[in-house]
């Protein structure tokens, strides 16, 4: 394994009612306002407004209201947070929601402490603190990014058109409350779409080396069996709460740094999928169920042991009569399949992409990673868009 070190901040209270349980405990210590960023209002109408102001104006706090966080967030709302949190002396930023909430929130909490140029400083390079964030909690209520539980925030600088993240381990929120009976209401595309968020943060790690016997990958393989199996369940009855439940507590898992210990990571197919983001405006998840298994199919023969084990320990693939490379196109077809069987875009043109897109202006801004089984050139990437919208 690679050498690393391992720190995160966060506290956890995972399980139903945590939020009634230990909210009000949870807001002491941060002056007298909150303010509450959520998005379009989905916790209006599924209750957990109303139970969550109620907590908060028992406990005497002032609440701030920072509504209309969109998906994929932009930067300008987040210097609308910041400028809402200073003008109002906010102690505690309070987030309910998913990842663009808790993105953005985490945005808001460095804006609204930092004088400069925060896209410039903090996202278009990595930036250097001074100073702590703003404090920053949440209530999650959509299983996926794992936001949660890092200090990774994804921002679209709408300007520029790049969508990009940086993870700060000072933009960890301080508590995560996790219910999974909040995620009931999710409509069925969006609750697949995280799920598919989840298994490809687990494979966008797996897939990477060092390859060698190590506790990162077996975790990877259980986590990812798992996610597999309960979003098959989640699908047929949204109010399994054993599903939900292993389903909000993967997504943690799988972006709280602990599978990515020893590990290079990939994150190529993510790069990918954040630029098709900030030109097209695509649901994550969707976006990178339609990318994955091209990308795979044209990096498979480079990490050719690695996508045998996942089709054998996996996918249930047998090996028996085939070459190593018809196991690892199975997996991969596996995959594929897993895909169209829980309703998810397998190509652009479902996925509500424009054929007239710029597709090569998309490319051609990718990010390329170092960690990928083939470290893939701007051509590459654009032959990869265009085979999408077979
Ligand atoms: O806005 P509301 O009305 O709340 O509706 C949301 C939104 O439309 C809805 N929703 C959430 N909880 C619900 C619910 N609807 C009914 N009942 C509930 N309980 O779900 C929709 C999508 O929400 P969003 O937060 O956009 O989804 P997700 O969690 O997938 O977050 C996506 C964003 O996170 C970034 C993505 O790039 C994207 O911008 N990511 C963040 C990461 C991180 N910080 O670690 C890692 C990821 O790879 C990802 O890039
Ligand atoms: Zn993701």
């Amino acid at each position: 394994m690679n050498n690393f070190i391992f720190e995160n901040a966060t506290k956890v209270f995972f399980g139903k009612g945590c939020v009634k349980e230990y909210l009000c405990c949870l807001t002491k210590g941060y002056g007298d306002t909150v303010m509450l960023a959520y998005g379009g209002g989905s916790i209006k109408r599924n209750g957990v407004y109303d139970e969550v102001t109620a907590i908060l104006k028992a406990a005497g706090k002032n609440i701030v209201e920072f509504p209309g966080i969109m998906a994929n967030p932009t930067y300008t709302k987040v210097l609308e947070g910041a400028r809402l949190a200073k003008e109002n002396n906010v102690g505690l930023i309070l987030g309910i929601g998913g990842g663009s909430v808790m993105d953005c929130c985490k945005a808001v909490s460095i804006a609204a402490r930092y004088q400069g140029d925060v896209w410039a400083d903090f996202w278009a390079r990595p930036g250097i603190f001074d100073f702590d964030p703003l404090p920053l909690g949440v209530i999650v209520t959509v299983a996926g990014t794992g936001s949660e539980c890092n200090g990774g925030a994804v921002i679209t600088n709408e300007e520029l058109k790049i969508k990009t993240g940086r993870d700060y381990p000072k933009c960890n929120p301080r508590f995560a409350l996790l219910d999974p009976t909040y995620t009931y209401s999710v409509p069925k595309f969006q609750m697949v779409s995280g799920g598919f968020d989840i298994l490809s943060h687990i494979m966008e790690i797996y897939f990477s080396e060092p390859d060698e016997d190590n506790v990162s990958d077996d975790i990877a393989e259980a986590l990812m069996r798992n996610v597999i199996r309960n979003l098959r369940v989640a699908v047929k009855n949204p109010e399994d709460y054993t599903a939900r439940s292993n389903l909000m507590w993967d997504a943690t898992m799988a972006e709280n740094r602990i599978i990515k210990l020893g590990k290079r990571t990939d994150f190529q197919c993510h790069q990918m999928e954040h630029q098709l983001g900030a030109y097209t405006d695509c649901n994550h998840g969707a976006g990178l169920a339609v990318l994955h298994p091209v990308y795979y199919r044209h990096i498979y023969k480079e990490g050719l042991a690695k996508f045998k084990k996942f089709a054998e320990n996996v996918w249930g693939i047998s090996a028996e009569g085939k070459t190593d490379e018809e196991i690892a196109r199975a997996g991969i077809n596996a995959l594929e399949d897993f895909i169209l069987e829980i309703g998810l875009p397998v190509n652009l043109r479902e996925l509500g992409v424009d054929e007239n897109t710029d597709l090569k202006a998309i490319a051609d801004s990718c990010t390329i990673v170092s960690g990928s089984y083939k470290k893939l050139t701007h051509e590459e990437i654009l032959g990869i868009f265009k085979e999408c919208f077979n």
